[in-house]
Order: structure tokens, then C-alpha cells, then sequence
């Protein structure tokens, strides 16, 4: 059993590589792309605590095997090609999270799970939940205990440098006496969003507060990046996020240490097993779905904006193939 595979990464003594969760792009799909180029470890979309709990209820007598609805697909996973793999919950209510952390372990048995205490968006943190959840401190340590004390897997959490009047420090001190195996502190406060630098000083700090794994997250978009972030954070390893939206081979320049400038071509070809993937494991609307991911990997390319346009309306395998032979032959004219 791989009771804790994070010190597992660790051990093999280079930084660890995490795809970070990213709702509506860490699909199955993604990860197995992620995987494949390098990545050691992959979040899931974040997956409501809350949804998991109401199905537990409604359905507790048939709930050996969960009903198919979009709670559950979103958890789906292929697990010889995703590992490690590890399930976000988002959530405020411990009760919820413990429910769905027993769900989940038994009927999932991904390798790790995880808690949100970093996102951003109101609507979520009017609920109490992400960057919300971190404001409290009694709350968010009652729904990491509620978590460890339904599941026997290793149970990581996800946080921001600060929300409120409460920062990461502060935070890890008020659970240094928890079993949590691994933290991945986005650098940027609740303030900054998604954008501005993040601060390595804090990760860094962070380590005499926290004993387990630490991977380092926010604006690392290249090699130099994860150089610094790590050097700078000490960190036991990288968060990668849009980084990696469009250049899933960044995993695999970190790992081996050099910069692949690698051609159009060869982006096209990778976004394509992405998406055959894709309409593998969701048909068409799977199709639909990466169409986000396509415009990432057009991102950058001559005649971007043009592909963009054009692969935002893609309906099909063939259409993408299409529009990438049509792209590759405007780049090379
Ligand atoms: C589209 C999108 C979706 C995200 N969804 C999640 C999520 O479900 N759970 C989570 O903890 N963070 C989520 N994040 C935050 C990322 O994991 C990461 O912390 C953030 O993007 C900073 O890293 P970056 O600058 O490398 O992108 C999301 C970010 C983006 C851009």
C-alpha cells in the first residue's frame, strides 16, 4: 500500500512535480497528458464535499456502487496511468468532509486526498469554502481532522501565502500537530488572485512550521522559474499550473534540467493525443471541452489568434486535424 507516497517522491531525491488542480482542465484526460511528460502527481478538478455528502444520504443504501452523475465522473481516473493521483474537496462543513472523505476512500481509492483552502472565487468563499475556509482557523482545522479520521490515505491540503488575518504560517501552526503529509502553499495572497508575484520568503518560512512534503506554487511558466521557486522556497518540489496549460512537456524540462524549443508540429501532435483522449473518455463533449486546452497549446504559435478562432468552434477530431494541417502549412508559407 502506498500509505504515504509522497515520502515516497521524496525520497527518490529530485523535486517533486504536481499537476495542481485546475477545475474545468485536470480532467482524467489532462492528467494522463501531465503524466505521460513528466508530472509525479495529479489533482483532480476541486470536487464539492457537499455534493458528496447529499448523494451519501439520498442513496446510503445502494451507495456500494455511486450513481453516474457529474460528482462522480469528475472523480473518474485510470489507474495505472495516473498516478499519483489525488482528490480535491472543497468545502466548510466538517461533517460534509467527512462523509465524502469515507465515500471517496472506499469507492474511489484515489492515492491521496486533498483540501481547498485557496480559492478565490466569491462564490465559493461566501460559502465558507477555499480562501474562505483558511480565514477561520477552528474550521478549517475541524475539517482536517474530520478528513483524517475517515480515510487511510495521505491527506494533503492546498493554501494561499494569506487570507484575511490569517497567513500560511499561522495557519500550518495551528495543525503542526496533525498528520497532514503534504502542503502546497500558492504564493499569492487572497489579495493578489492569480496575478503578481508570488512570495517564495513565505514558502520557505513555512518549513519550520510544517513536517511534511512542501511543493512550492504560483507563476512558475518556464525551466528559469522552477529553478528559482525552488531555490528561493526550499521547497520539496513545484505546483504547476498554467504553466503547464499548453505545454505539458514543461514537466519534463524541469526534470531533466534543459529547455525543449520544440516546433509546431510537435505541439499539434501532442495536442492531438490530447485530443483523441479527450473524445475517448467523454465523446463529443469531451471534444468541447478541450477546446479551452487547444487554444493554450495554439498560444504563442504564428497566426495564434487565427487557430484560436478557428479551434474554438473544432466539433471533432477531424476538425482539429484539419485546422493544425491548415496552421502548420500557413507557418511554414
Ligand atoms: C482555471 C483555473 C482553475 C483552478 N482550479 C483550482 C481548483 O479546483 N483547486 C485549487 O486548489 N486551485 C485551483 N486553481 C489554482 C491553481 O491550482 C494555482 O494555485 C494557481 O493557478 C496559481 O498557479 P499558477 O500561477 O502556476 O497558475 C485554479 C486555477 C485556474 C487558473
Amino acid at each position: 500500500m502506498n500509505k504515504d507516497f509522497w515520502q515516497k517522491l521524496k525520497k527518490r531525491g529530485r523535486p517533486i512535480l504536481a499537476l495542481a488542480p485546475m477545475a474545468g482542465f485536470t480532467d482524467s484526460a489532462f492528467r494522463q497528458i501531465a503524466k505521460k511528460y513528466g508530472a509525479d502527481v495529479l489533482y483532480s478538478e476541486m470536487v464539492s464535499a457537499a455534493a458528496l455528502y447529499y448523494q451519501d444520504l439520498s442513496g446510503r443504501k445502494k451507495a456500494r456502487r455511486p450513481k453516474k452523475n457529474a460528482t462522480w465522473e469528475l472523480l473518474r481516473f485510470n489507474r495505472s496511468r495516473e498516478k499519483y493521483y489525488v482528490v480535491q474537496l472543497f468545502g466548510s462543513d466538517p461533517e460534509h468532509f467527512a462523509s465524502s472523505a469515507r465515500l471517496i476512500t472506499e469507492k474511489i481509492r484515489p492515492d491521496g486526498l486533498d483540501i481547498n483552502f485557496g480559492c478565490p472565487v466569491p462564490k465559493i468563499i461566501k460559502q465558507g469554502a477555499g480562501s474562505g475556509l483558511m480565514k477561520d482557523l477552528a474550521r478549517s482545522r475541524a475539517v482536517i481532522e474530520a478528513v483524517l479520521a475517515n480515510t487511510d490515505l495521505p491527506v494533503s491540503i492546498k493554501i494561499r501565502a494569506k487570507a484575511g488575518a490569517v497567513d500560511a504560517l499561522k495557519f500550518l501552526k495551528n495543525i503542526s500537530d496533525l498528520p497532514v503529509s503534504a502542503v502546497m502553499i500558492h504564493g499569492r495572497t487572497l489579495n493578489q488572485g492569480f496575478a503578481g508575484a508570488p512570495s517564495w520568503a513565505i514558502v520557505k518560512k513555512a518549513r519550520a512550521y510544517f513536517s511534511g512534503i512542501i511543493l512550492a506554487n504560483g507563476g512558475v511558466n518556464d525551466l528559469a522559474g522552477a529553478r528559482a521557486a525552488l531555490m528561493l522556497s526550499g521547497a520539496d518540489g513545484l505546483g504547476l499550473a498554467r504553466g503547464v496549460l499548453g505545454r505539458p512537456w514543461l514537466f519534463k524540462e524541469i526534470k531533466k534540467e534543459r529547455v525543449y524549443n520544440l516546433r509546431p508540429a510537435q505541439i499539434f501532435k501532442i495536442a492531438l493525443s490530447h485530443a483523441a483522449l479527450a473524445q475517448k473518455l467523454k465523446g463529443k463533449a469531451g471534444i468541447i471541452e478541450l477546446r479551452k486546452h487547444l487554444v493554450w497549446y495554439a498560444q504563442g504559435l504564428t497566426g495564434a489568434a487565427k487557430l484560436r478562432e478557428q479551434l474554438v468552434k473544432a466539433g471533432s477530431l477531424k476538425d482539429i486535424q484539419d485546422i493544425f494541417n491548415k496552421g502548420i502549412k500557413n507557418i511554414l508559407n
